[in-house]
């Protein structure tokens, strides 16, 4: 029913030659598998969104941008507004990751977060909207809670009337490039939980039945150490519907793996 997402997170990584010679490669392997069984999708730095849709073009894969900002235009030096990156062919929009919540320069918060989501749906983008505790709201217990928040905070207003809309993925922030994947249960459990706030969500804000479907066909992506050695038992469970992948997705052989895994538990 839902097609797994492996969704490959560049970082600020890859120059462009490199990013080319790595297309190449996802071309020739991901666009020989069976169509619409599995999707996959690159998230470059922005200055190579443009040249990263003309080197796709006519591919299965898709791309999207790592962040972008919330006004539609104006005086805002050195940010990307939503449609500057629709513009460009992207599809999608990481936003919220880890990173830019907890490591880089000026931390993002949910309302900022929630900013971004409207402005990503107002351009026709679809969000990747990452969510995930720290290791610390873990083991006091407060995950489900911290799950709770950020997905109801990045959801205020936000028109999301199919299971297209959106995509959330949980990103535990301890397992980030840490080598350290949350277990098969541990992720299993908090997208089930996800999703039934979600479905709760979307229910407060307007019909129920409608809100059960479209928490029934959103994917939820796992991201944090995904492997291709670690890829087959995390998505095989019920509520996993693919991966974000960051290191694991730099190299070819590596990110085809993973997709590998993912059609494989798909079915
Ligand atoms: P990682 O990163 O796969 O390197 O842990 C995942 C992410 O940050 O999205």
């Amino acid at each position: 029913m839902r097609v797994p997402l492996v969704a490959g997170n560049w970082k600020m990584n890859l120059l462009l030659a490199e990013a080319r010679a790595l297309l190449g490669v996802l071309r020739d392997e991901v666009d020989r598998l069976p169509r619409g069984r599995v999707e996959v999708a690159v998230c470059p730095a922005a200055p190579y969104l443009f040249p990263v849709a003309k080197a796709l073009d006519g591919s299965s894969i898709s791309f999207g941008a790592q962040n972008l900002y919330h006004e539609p235009a104006g005086a805002f030096t050195g940010e990307v507004s939503a449609a500057m990156i629709r513009d460009c062919g992207a599809r999608w929009v990481i936003l919220g990751h880890s990173e830019r919540r907890h490591t880089i320069g000026h931390l993002e918060d949910d309302r900022m977060i929630n900013l971004k989501l409207r402005a990503a749906r107002g351009a026709g983008l679809t969000p990747i909207l990452c969510v995930g505790e720290t290791l610390a709201e873990r083991e006091r217990g407060a995950t489900d809670d911290v799950l709770t928040f950020q997905l109801r905070a990045a959801l205020v207003n936000a028109p999301i009337q199919s299971g297209q809309d959106l995509v959330i993925a949980y990103e535990p922030v301890w397992a980030i490039g840490t080598g350290r994947n949350a277990t098969p249960d541990q992720a299993q459990t908090a997208h089930a939980h996800l999703r039934a706030e979600l479905r709760r969500t979307l229910a407060g804000a307007g019909d129920p039945t409608a809100a059960g479907a479209i928490a029934s066909t959103v994917r939820i992506l796992y991201g944090g150490s995904v492997k291709p050695d670690n890829a087959a038992e995390i998505f095989s469970q019920p509520d996993v519907d693919g991966g974000l992948i960051g290191g694991a997705s730099l190299k070819g052989a590596s990110f085809v793996g993973i997709v590998r895994a993912a059609l494989a538990a798909a079915g």
